[in-house]
């Protein structure tokens, strides 16, 4: 399977995603980043593994519309099948949701419903919780809704910082990803045969 990684950041998740690909962990090929910063990390990880991208700046279109427009022609030029969000900082419009129904999922660091939108770890600290956790889920037109396909709780220690929090998560975050991308590929693999 054909799989688009959309990051606007670091890539940690990206790079853990290429490497499953690469080690044939998962049934996929890294076929494009999606990137919209030009300086983003993710876009020197790319460049170690070969992997074609396709960078914007929103700024330079008009509308939502009109860069998801050449985002959808990208990708269809390139037979992708699956659309993975990792780290992705923008809500996925009419335009590549309608073209990708069923296809596009993202990760998120905390355990939706609980703290959707920015900074979900500082939210969860904060609120000094003692559970927080990962979910992954398929994206429809809200932010961080849609239906939940795989979920796995962190703990948080009394004595934790914020910045220990951050570890843990992203330590399950790189385990849970590849495996959960696995267990979707399988799905639209048997819904085609
Ligand atoms: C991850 O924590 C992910 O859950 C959130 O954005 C972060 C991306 O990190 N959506 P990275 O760029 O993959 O390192």
């Amino acid at each position: 399977v054909k799989i688009a990684v959309f990051a606007s950041g670091s890539g940690s998740n990206f790079q853990s995603i290429v490497e499953s690909a690469e080690q044939k962990k998962i049934d996929a090929s890294v076929d494009l980043l999606v990137c919209d910063k030009k300086d983003a990390y993710v876009l020197t990880r790319a460049d170690k593994h070969c992997i074609p991208v396709f960078s914007f700046s929103a700024k330079d279109y008009s509308s939502k519309e009109m860069f998801e427009k050449e985002i959808v022609a990208e990708l269809q030029r390139r037979d992708i099948e699956l659309i993975v969000l990792a780290g992705y900082m923008r809500l996925v419009g009419p335009t590549l949701l309608r073209e990708y129904e069923g296809r596009i999922i993202n990760i998120h660091p905390s355990l939706l419903p609980a703290f959707p939108g920015l900074d979900a770890i500082g939210q969860a600290f904060t609120a000094q919780v003692k559970i927080s956790g990962v979910t992954i889920h398929f994206v429809d037109e809200g932010m961080d809704t849609g239906p939940i396909i795989a979920q796995e709780p962190v703990r948080i220690e009394e004595t934790d910082t914020k910045e220990d929090v951050q570890k843990k998560i992203q330590s399950v975050e790189h385990q849970l990803y590849p495996t959960t991308i696995q267990h979707v590929i399988s799905q639209l693999q048997r819904s085609v045969n």
